[in-house]
């Protein structure tokens, strides 16, 4: 069985590993490709694929070629994608509707429409001829999405397995948090940050209490608490925790995250999504936030304690990280609604 998985961009690696961990097999990607090819040796359950927390979506791989960058290239592409897709009147029926969706990477005089509508029209026809008649395409809510996939030289060709919903949608998000950040981001902080059962696990700016929340998922055991100052983001976080069915094992509270050191200390991790200064205004006011922050976080976390950020203000971190106390001991880009923030991990 080969698959491919669409990820966050940035944590292909995290994705990888818990693949490899959950359903074994060999994996391969390309850091922000935001794609990563797995084939096993034998077929696994869309139930265990479900309960993948890193991924967005899941891909039956139909096909995979090579292809050149010219216009000609793609075409000249037809018969190879043809036998490749005679399979997929099993998925795209006369009676389901589709859409195919291409995501490109690398140099092409090609773009993702010209790709999309090429695989899409062959797909028509290869139903058609197996089964007498068209299915019928729908763009914004169908019930099959075949996903193209270029990156340089290379395409894949698959069905999804994970409806036309990305798993990063976790259902639980009854308060929208204007800021939110995605559940897969959040998990991939925590597994970076190298949260375990038993610790103790603080977000001291919840927001709508996502991070809380997957560390409450992810972990049975472990202390769990979740901050902000803002009355409303803590109610909606409440409402989260509850729709998602951990609301008896995070604490909630309002609080200021600039005094965190008054509330809670011995702490283990605290992950974070602080505000970014491009949503902030004014920028003083955020410098003077982060570093009373990470002045209240140090004295808060145990010796060897980590607290992992995700944020647009990486060169701001730098600067004040050391003399607050700190060791910056990872860093990685990743891509988040349209920005490049960086997750930062500071060990205490
Ligand atoms: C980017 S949002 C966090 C979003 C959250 N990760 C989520 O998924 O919903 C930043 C949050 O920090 C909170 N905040 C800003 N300054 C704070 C402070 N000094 N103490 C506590 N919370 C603060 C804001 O109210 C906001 O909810």
């Amino acid at each position: 069985m080969e698959l491919i998985y669409t990820v966050n961009p940035g944590i292909e690696d995290i994705a990888a590993e818990e693949i490899k961990a959950e359903l074994g097999g060999n994996v391969e990607y390309s850091r922000l490709s935001g794609h990563i090819y797995h084939k096993l040796e034998y077929n696994v359950s869309w139930e265990a694929i479900y309960r993948l927390r890193s991924i967005n979506r899941a891909f039956l791989l139909m096909w995979k070629g090579l292809i050149g960058k010219k216009h000609e290239d793609l075409l000249k592409l037809k018969n190879e994608i043809i036998e490749g897709l005679k399979d997929i009147h099993y998925y795209v029926t006369p009676y389901t509707t589709f859409a195919v969706d291409t995501e490109r990477v690398g140099e092409h005089e090609f773009t993702s429409i010209d790709v999309s509508r090429l695989v899409g029209e062959l797909v028509i026809r290869i139903v058609e001829s197996k089964t007498g008649r068209k299915p019928v395409v729908n763009l914004r809510t169908p019930n099959v999405i075949v996903h193209v996939f270029v990156k340089d030289n290379k395409i894949y060709i698959g069905v999804s397995l994970t409806g036309p919903w990305s798993m990063h949608r976790r259902g639980y998000r009854i308060y929208d948090h204007p800021a939110a950040l995605k559940p897969t981001l959040a998990y991939a902080m925590l597994t970076i940050s190298g949260t375990r059962d038993k610790d103790i696990i603080v977000d001291p700016m919840c927001g709508g209490g996502t991070i809380p929340i997957e560390a409450a998922l992810i972990h049975e055991d472990a202390h769990i608490f979740g901050y902000d100052q803002n009355p409303r983001h803590i109610r909606g976080a409440k409402m989260n925790a509850y729709a998602a069915g951990v609301y008896k094992r995070v604490f909630f509270g309002v609080w200021d995250a600039t005094r965190l050191n008054e509330v809670i200390d011995n702490v283990d991790h605290i992950v974070s999504n602080p505000p970014y200064g491009i949503r902030y205004g004014d920028p003083s006011s955020i410098r003077k936030l982060y570093n009373k922050f990470l002045e209240a976080s140090y004295k808060a976390l145990r010796e060897g304690g980590h607290l992992t950020i995700i944020t647009t203000e990486y060169n701001y971190v730098y600067k004040i990280a050391k003399r607050a106390g700190f060791k910056i001991i990872h860093e990685r880009v990743v891509y988040h609604g349209s920005l490049y923030p960086r997750i930062m991990v500071l060990e205490k």
